[in-house]
């Protein structure tokens, strides 16, 4: 299940450095246009965008995908974008929506990681994510999704501070990964990420296994976003700049180290309903589970 390391190692980054900052961290609220917050790695012909700029459009064809990745790197907060899904027969296309602390796939990457599967006409999208720290990822989990993605912008984000990692749909928390705070434990928390998106073709192992193969006859196989949301902390150097105290830091503040009764109540339900596959169920795999497998999602 361990996906291509380099998927995103295509990525150019353009050497465009962002001359004015302000010296001090401060937190980013802002919906701005693409080429304010994002630089992209493909071909002109595999991005678009609506006429307003608002709305972004990567493909996928036998030549080429697409990627883009914001010019900021980040430590904790709130990251959030809306993503309607390649439609129709989509099988062996997957979507990343990741955040890396690296532009290409290094060694020693950190990572937390969305990727949307694509299927066969009519059979369900499988969403997967992961988390990588110093390189070694292998904690996938696996859900189905309670709508359609590919008809509507729905929006995923991922909710990131000291105590956990939030993955969520709608607001909804469909996987929570927990810091269990001792030395060496698994949780990133000291490298600044980058967020990033990509199509591409991963019929290698993605749709049943490899079993079903990108049919090219349907490219361009297109994923659209908008609304990129960020409340959090850019990161400035040096560390730690971003470690922050101030009140208006609420994903970094004492509500947003567990869920809420709410989100506890919804998180239920998801692992209740739509979990077809978690790691820490994976004993085949892991004779001795991951020690942070152990930790109460509900503290
Ligand atoms: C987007 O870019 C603008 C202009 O450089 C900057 O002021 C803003 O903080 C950036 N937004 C995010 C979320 O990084
Ligand atoms: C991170 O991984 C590299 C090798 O990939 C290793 O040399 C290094 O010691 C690791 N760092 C930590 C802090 O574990
Ligand atoms: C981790 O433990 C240290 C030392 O006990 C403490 O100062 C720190 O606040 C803890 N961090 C988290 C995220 O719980
Ligand atoms: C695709 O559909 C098949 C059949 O419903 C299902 O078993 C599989 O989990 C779905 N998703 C992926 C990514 O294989």
């Amino acid at each position: 299940m361990e996906r291509r390391a380099h998927r995103f190692a295509g990525l150019l980054l353009i050497a465009a450095v962002v001359a004015v900052l302000s010296p001090l961290s401060r937190a980013a609220e802002s919906r701005a246009s693409f080429d304010d917050n994002f630089s992209k790695s493909c071909p002109e012909t595999n991005f678009k965008t609506s006429e307003d700029g608002g709305t972004w459009y990567l493909s996928l064809n036998k030549e080429a995908g697409c990627g883009f990745m914001t010019k900021q790197k980040y430590r904790f907060g709130w990251f959030s974008m809306k993503l309607k899904l390649v439609g129709g027969d989509s099988a062996g296309v997957v979507t990343a929506y990741y955040m890396c602390s690296e532009n290409a796939a290094g060694p020693e990457r950190d990572e937390l990681d969305i990727e949307f599967l694509g299927n066969r006409t009519g059979q369900p999208y499988l969403i997967q994510t992961n988390v990588y720290k110093n390189g070694t990822g292998g904690r996938e989990m696996r859900h189905i999704l309670w709508f359609d993605p590919t008809e509507d912008f729905h929006s995923y984000s991922i909710l990131w501070n000291n105590h956990q990692i939030v993955f969520f749909v709608d607001r909804v928390p469909i996987r929570v990964f927990k810091n269990a705070n001792y030395t060496n434990n698994f949780f990133p928390n000291e490298k600044p990420m980058y967020l990033f998106s990509s199509i591409w073709n991963a019929d290698d192992w993605a749709t049943r296994g490899g079993l079903e193969k990108t049919d090219w006859k349907k490219e361009p196989f297109v994923s659209s976003y908008k609304d990129f949301n960020v409340d959090g902390c850019q990161w400035e150097d040096p560390y730690p700049a971003c470690v922050s105290t101030t009140t208006d830091n609420w994903w970094d503040q004492y509500d947003a180290w567990h869920l809420s009764k709410d989100q506890k109540t919804d998180y239920a339900w998801v692992q209740r309903n739509l979990v077809i596959y978690d790691y820490c169920k994976d004993t085949e795999r892991y004779p001795k589970l991951p020690e942070e497998c152990w930790l109460s999602p509900w503290d």
